[in-house]
């Protein structure tokens, strides 16, 4: 129950009520959805992703979800997205994750992006790395 400003005893609406999903037990239903900034540097995420995340997580969100995110380390050096085919990426995630499971009790995923069979053949040099064999000849 929590107490309305006029005093009368309101049941906890359900958005606040914790949920499992599977293994991750949340505090909440709040999560917070992956959102592309494109604020990357050679596909490191930095201050920029730990304020953004933590500050979400910090105001109560029971998980943040940071944004896509390259599988290829090459594609997040291009574009601006951070990437998490390096050590040097990884070890940039785990100052964020660190941070957040530190300070705070939400829990933090990535998006992992990749292009899947129907991305564009490669342009640039730039490997296609998918889970997936495009069925015809892209
Ligand atoms: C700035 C911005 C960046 C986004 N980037 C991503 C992304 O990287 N991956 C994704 O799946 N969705 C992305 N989205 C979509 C959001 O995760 C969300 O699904 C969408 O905003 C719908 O939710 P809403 O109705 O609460 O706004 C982005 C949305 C915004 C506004």
């Amino acid at each position: 129950m929590v107490r309305g400003r006029s005093g009368v005893n309101h049941p906890l609406p359900p958005m606040f009520t914790p949920i499992s999903v599977r293994k991750p037990h949340l505090k909440n239903r709040v999560i917070c959805s992956p959102m592309a900034t494109y604020m990357a540097q050679d596909g490191l995420p930095n201050d920029f992703h730990l304020v953004h995340l933590a500050a979400r997580a910090m105001g109560g969100a029971a998980m943040v979800v940071a944004e896509m995110t390259c599988v290829s380390p090459m594609r997040g050096l291009r574009r601006a997205a951070p990437a998490c085919g390096m050590t040097r990426q990884m070890n940039a995630w785990k100052r964020v994750v660190d941070f957040v499971h530190t300070h705070t009790d939400a829990k933090i995923a990535f998006q992992l992006g990749m292009p899947d069979a129907k991305a564009p053949p490669d342009r640039d040099g730039t490997p296609l790395i998918s889970p997936f064999k495009p069925a015809i000849g892209l």
